[in-house]
């Protein structure tokens, strides 16, 4: 399995700064990066091109969204189509953010409904999860995460649609944006608990689905979180924004 190093800009960067960024980070990676390591640069819709030249033929670099919403075309203002991301070059995408989920309100069931269309039309999709603090502290840790699992992974839909790729990012709501990284036991007992339920919902391919560890991932921590078992990799936010500190991540 690839670790997957993935950043995610969320409304950060205009288009030059975009493709400055990436560019750097080509310069600074191509050639640098351990074979099984995967960079992942998912930019606003606006600097998905930008990006997208930047990135263009350099291998271990690949594109991706932030979001989309699952239906082909049609009159929903404002919205963006896998298809159109297909077009726009990206291989991956992300459902289940908790900023989506909770600044947007998306519930369970939408997640779920990009999450299969999104795997249908093609896209490697990670499903983003994790507790808030009062979740964790009232000890709901594995039912939040089995809810939010279950509901995106169970049913005969997505078990057709796998063959285009899924990963798995566990992300503790605390621990976003905060400083605040999980301690590694806690990581270690919540990314056990995401493998068991995927080996349970995916047939035989529970095993070979990546789970990321978002979170506040930084240079001076990226080593340990990656030592963690069952982490395949993880999603990086404030720190992937700078490319010094985001290659030094993908290096770490
Ligand atoms: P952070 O964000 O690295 O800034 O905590 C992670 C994420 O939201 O994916």
């Amino acid at each position: 399995m690839r670790t997957l190093i993935a950043a995610n800009w969320k409304m950060h960067l205009t288009r030059s700064q975009a493709s400055g960024t990436a560019k750097e980070l080509v310069g600074q990676l191509e050639g640098n990066l351990p074979a099984d390591r995967e960079v992942l640069i998912l930019p606003p819709f606006t600097s998905l091109e930008a990006v997208s030249g930047a990135i263009a033929g350099k291998s271990g670099f690949s594109l991706g969204a932030q979001d989309f919403y699952p239906a082909e075309e049609g009159a929903y203002t404002g919205e963006v189509s896998p298809s159109m991301l297909l077009d726009a070059g990206c291989g991956y995408a992300l459902a289940g953010h908790s900023e989506r989920r909770h600044f947007f309100r998306e519930s369970d069931e939408l997640v779920a409904e990009k999450l299969v269309y999104g795997l249908e039309k093609g896209l490697h999709m990670i499903l983003c999860v994790g507790e808030t603090l009062e979740e964790r502290k009232s000890n709901a840790v594995k039912e939040v995460l089995s809810r939010q699992l279950r509901s995106a992974l169970d049913g005969e839909r997505v078990q057709n649609a796998l063959a285009t790729g899924l990963s798995v990012a566990y992300e503790p709501v605390w621990a976003i944006g905060t400083g605040e990284v999980a301690r590694p036991e806690d990581i270690r007992e919540a990314h056990a608990m995401v493998r068991q339920e995927l080996t349970a919902l995916l047939s035989g391919k529970g095993e070979q689905t990546g789970i990321l560890y978002g979170g506040s991932v930084k240079p001076d921590n990226i080593s340990q979180i990656l030592g963690i078992d069952n982490v395949n990799g993880v999603l990086v936010g404030g720190a992937s924004l700078k490319a010094d500190s985001f290659s030094a991540i993908a290096r770490g």
